[in-house]
């Protein structure tokens, strides 16, 4: 027996803010000449890390409801933290902080927890050193001292790595910088930065996969409505998209092409998907996305989307054991160093849930199909995204599956447990 028609999802869900967006803003505002008023901020822990780090720098931040109000100290006026600066599990609070304190005048330190202390800095202490920023890692790892007092001047940099948290900590220290900071891509990670840039004032310049900024202008206070997160309706449309009988609306979304990767993935898999997205007054696309349940099949995704729907691969992978026939995922390479090493959980939890799997040097086929899968305990890794991945992979074979770490949905998506309770039917 296979449980695939048992549970379904239907009704409609408002994501919560999107969490890659809120760093960039709540950074940007603590560096912003006046105030700045975010609606909608993400209520993960991921988040509250980098509101932290910024009162840390002697910047007011003023939480009501979903609301954050954000005392701008402009570019000159973040102050010498009296602690270490602590990001948590969140990467994007620390490679970006590291971007925005390499150019001060004082010293200070970011640590994190075991799992962000596991990833690599290398690759944002790189371009930043060329700037002319000094630091002391623990081999390429946190704890990350930066020392104060050695002035920025702009680079012209190509990302080694498609990373738009590297992309980010390079021009969020250009804004310090001297001259003119250049970041060249081959692929287009997420472009949240460039466009909350120009929505501070900034004057931004986008071309022939590069974007530029000059240094030395303050960035000036606003108001922004933050779109509801893809990364966090992914679970639910991707569940959705895989279980017959499903019917999902998501309203409210970000849907910026950067991001929406795993939409263009289902599609290729012929789910019942559909998405109309509309320009939103702070520059980011949003919308609803409708999707129903029926059977999919396997496909290949071409290398080029993975900055697309990087952080949507776990739910990708669960759809693909549930769709007829193989799905190749190659260039996952980046996985390794996300929360966990993806990959890695990816293979484990899939071969305890009964699919056929085939490693590929940086990459997985998948062969799915309801066949034979069963419940199985699932490990999580203390990796976020990882639980609700299994969470939905759960679904498919009845809801039976033990997974670990339930509690770190918190880090992204506190309302995750109760929003799929409500789905439920
Ligand atoms: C993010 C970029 C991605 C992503 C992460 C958030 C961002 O990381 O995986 O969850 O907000 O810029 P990389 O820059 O390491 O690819």
């Amino acid at each position: 027996m296979t449980a695939r028609t048992k549970l379904r999802l239907r009704g409609r869900i408002d994501p919560p803010g999107d969490k890659s967006i809120g760093h960039r803003l709540a950074f940007l505002a603590a560096i912003s000449r006046g105030r700045s008023r975010l609606e909608a901020f993400p209520p993960g822990r991921d988040c509250a890390s980098t509101l932290e780090l910024i009162r840390t720098l002697g910047v007011q931040v003023n939480e009501e409801g979903s609301s954050v109000t954000i005392i701008g100290r402009g570019l000159g006026g973040l102050v010498a933290p009296h602690s270490d600066l602590d990001a948590g599990n969140s990467g994007s609070t620390a490679r970006m902080a590291t971007g925005l304190l390499a150019g001060q005048s004082f010293d200070s330190r970011i640590v994190g927890d075991s799992s962000l202390s596991r990833r690599p800095f290398d690759r944002v202490v790189n371009p930043l050193t060329e700037m002319g920023g000094v630091f002391e890692t623990t081999d390429g790892r946190l704890p990350l001292r930066i020392l104060g007092g050695h002035p920025l001047h702009g680079i012209s940099y190509t990302l080694p790595v498609p990373s738009a948290q590297v992309k980010t900590a390079v021009l969020f220290a250009g804004l310090f910088a001297s001259g003119r900071t250049t970041v060249r891509e081959s692929t287009l990670s997420r472009n949240h930065t460039e466009i909350g840039l120009a929505g501070f004032g900034i004057p931004v310049v986008v071309a022939n996969g590069t974007v530029s900024i000059e240094g030395g202008r303050d960035p000036i206070g606003n108001e922004f409505r933050l779109p509801g997160d893809f990364s966090s309706a992914a679970f639910f449309v991707g569940a959705a998209a895989s279980l017959p009988g499903s019917d999902l609306v998501v309203r409210g979304v970000g849907l910026n092409p950067t991001r929406t990767g795993l939409l263009r993935a289902l599609r290729a898999m012929d789910a019942d998907v559909e998405w109309e997205p509309a320009p939103s007054p702070g520059g980011e696309p949003m919308g609803t996305i409708r999707v129903r349940g029926r059977e999919l099949h396997g496909f290949s995704l071409d290398p080029s989307e993975i900055p697309t729907l990087i952080d949507e691969i776990p739910i990708l992978a669960v759809v693909a054991a549930f769709a007829e026939g193989p799905t190749r995922l190659e260039g996952l390479g980046e996985l390794r160093v996300k929360e966990s090493d993806r990959l890695y959980a990816i293979q484990q939890g899939l071969r305890a849930l009964g699919v056929r799997i085939e490693p590929l040097e940086s990459g997985i086929v998948i062969h799915g199909g309801p066949g034979e899968l069963r419940p199985a305990r699932l490990r999580s890794y203390g990796d976020h995204r990882m639980v609700m991945a299994w969470a939905i992979a759960s679904l498919g074979v009845g809801g039976d599956c033990e997974i670990d770490h339930l509690d770190q949905v918190k880090i992204s998506y506190p309302g995750f447990w109760e929003t799929l309770d409500r789905l439920l039917c």
